[in-house]
């Protein structure tokens, strides 16, 4: 088995994250396969998800990199609607009423924003 790589993996820098602003986009590895995952900024605070829905595992922004809803509140699946809490990932309204995103770990340092690996989650090779 492939020793696991924890080290802080370099995302973006702070600026690239703007309130409620576009996501940059980036790829994992989730347990061995490549999975599309995003980072947003929300009350300031840096946030990154797998980019799939919990209806069903689909890609949900509408266009590349963009996630909110009309108000900035949410974060949007554009397939069918669903409303998720950006601080915890929770689906308030629609068809995954109650599910999660998955969070990926990510945490801001001397203005650069770092994803943190996981057994899960492991840099691309
Ligand atoms: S695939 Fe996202 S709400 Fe259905």
């Amino acid at each position: 088995m492939p020793e696991l790589n924890l080290a802080p993996q370099y995302l973006c820098d702070a600026a690239a994250l703007q309130e409620c602003g576009d996501a940059v986009l980036f790829e994992v590895s989730e347990w061995g396969q490549n999975a599309p995952a995003f980072a947003v900024r929300f009350d300031n605070v840096a946030l990154a998800y797998l980019n799939r829905c919990a209806h069903i595992p689909a890609e949900m922004d509408w266009q590349p990199g963009k996630f909110w809803d009309m108000d900035k509140r949410f974060i949007i699946c554009s397939v069918h609607g669903a409303l998720y809490d950006p601080p915890n990932g929770l689906c308030v309204s629609g068809p995954c009423h109650g599910a999660h995103l998955v969070a990926i770990e990510v945490r801001e340092e001397s203005g650069q924003v770092y994803w943190y690996p996981s057994e899960r989650f492991q840099p691309l090779f």
